[in-house]
């Protein structure tokens, strides 16, 4: 199978099994663990940061994130098709009694800046009090859109000047780096945390790291140990983010090439509408006209590739998984199920 439904798939490569199966471990949730220390120490350098904290999942690290800036009836401001409004259960509310305040994010993952500046309440208690300004980086549902440095210096200027705190959902923010050509800490310079998942286009099978300064980590540490999350010998998938960090990053590029070479062909083909100069990273977006979408997906799979048939667009995502030829393959595929369906 040809699994483009999300990087999310990836599996781990055979140095990862090597050095999960060798790695030495003790317990974390007392800081004994040597391989979640490195890691966590090779985290918070890369970002350029203080201090980094080792958690289950992407979702954990934005509500551990969230919960250690805010306080009860404290609110964040985030875009409309962020991950964190819409994918992950509404945690920061139900479990912080965090309110989000959701603004429309436009099609380069942007969010309009005057109205961001324009949403935090006033300092009046009738309002819920605006606390951290949540961006996604890059941006998924804007199709891998890439935030730029400037623009996150424009929010990070508006922050500091109002007392808040800005978060970044960088679930795949070294998709942004190798896009940009810039190393990870520059793009985090303005920002006050940031969450990084290890096991999407960087096919480790666990994890995900909190960044931030020492006070906020401390903080973080013990929100993770109330929600459960202190895992004990967690250096057997700390081994795995460590080669994550070391070996995955740089052919990221070779997902942005394939993504490219799919949108071009994609847009080739008849009833199928892509932008594709949206696509810069290794997320794709379009829509399938004209035919029934259940049937397209059914005869791909068929055919050996398997893709979410979502409404109302469609969205691909490539990875370490997805080779050149695959790409053909997939293309192939599509041409010849969207003939037999028109
Ligand atoms: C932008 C973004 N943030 C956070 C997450 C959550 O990650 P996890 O599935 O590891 O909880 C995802 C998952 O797809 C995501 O796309």
């Amino acid at each position: 199978m040809i699994d483009l439904r999300s990087d999310t798939v990836t599996l781990p490569t055979e140095e990862m099994r090597n050095a999960m199966a060798t790695a030495v471990v003790g317990d974390d949730v007392m800081g004994e663990d040597p391989t979640v220390n490195q890691l966590e120490k090779m985290a918070a350098d890369l970002a350029g940061m203080e201090a980094s904290l080792f958690v289950a999942s992407g979702t954990m690290g934005n509500l551990v994130s969230v919960l250690a800036h805010c306080d009860r009836g404290d609110e964040v401001v985030l875009g409309d098709k962020s991950h964190l409004y819409r994918g992950e259960a509404g945690g920061i509310s139900v479990l912080g009694s965090v309110s989000f305040k959701p603004l429309q994010n436009q099609e380069d993952g942007t969010i309009d800046i005057n109205q961001l500046f324009e949403s935090i309440s006033p300092d009046d208690f009738h309002f819920s009090k605006t606390k951290v300004i949540a961006l996604e980086n890059t941006q998924n549902h804007c199709g891998g859109a890439v935030l730029l440095p400037e623009y996150v210096e424009k929010v990070s200027n508006f922050t500091n000047k109002h007392g808040l705190l800005l978060h970044m959902d960088g679930a795949r923010i070294f998709n942004a780096a190798v896009y940009l050509g810039l190393n990870l800490s520059t793009l985090l310079e303005n920002v006050d945390s940031v969450s990084i998942c290890l096991s999407k286009g960087l096919s480790a099978p666990v994890g995900s790291l909190v960044c931030g300064s020492d006070e906020f980590i401390s903080k973080a540490r013990r929100i993770r140990k109330m929600l459960g999350g202190g895992m004990r010998q967690a250096g057997i998938i700390a081994a795995a983010g460590i080669i994550a960090l070391e070996k995955m990053v740089d052919r990221l590029s070779e997902d942005h090439i394939n993504a490219k070479k799919l949108a071009v062909g994609l847009s080739k083909i008849p009833n199928i509408g892509i932008d594709i100069d949206q696509v810069q990273t290794n997320i794709i977006f379009f829509e399938i006209k004209e035919v029934s979408e259940l049937k397209l997906a059914s005869l791909l799979e068929n055919k050996g590739v398997k893709i979410y048939p979502r409404k109302p667009k469609w969205r691909i995502v490539t990875h370490s998984g997805i080779t050149s030829t695959d790409v053909d393959i997939v293309l192939d595929a599509f041409k010849k199920s969207m003939d037999a369906l028109v």
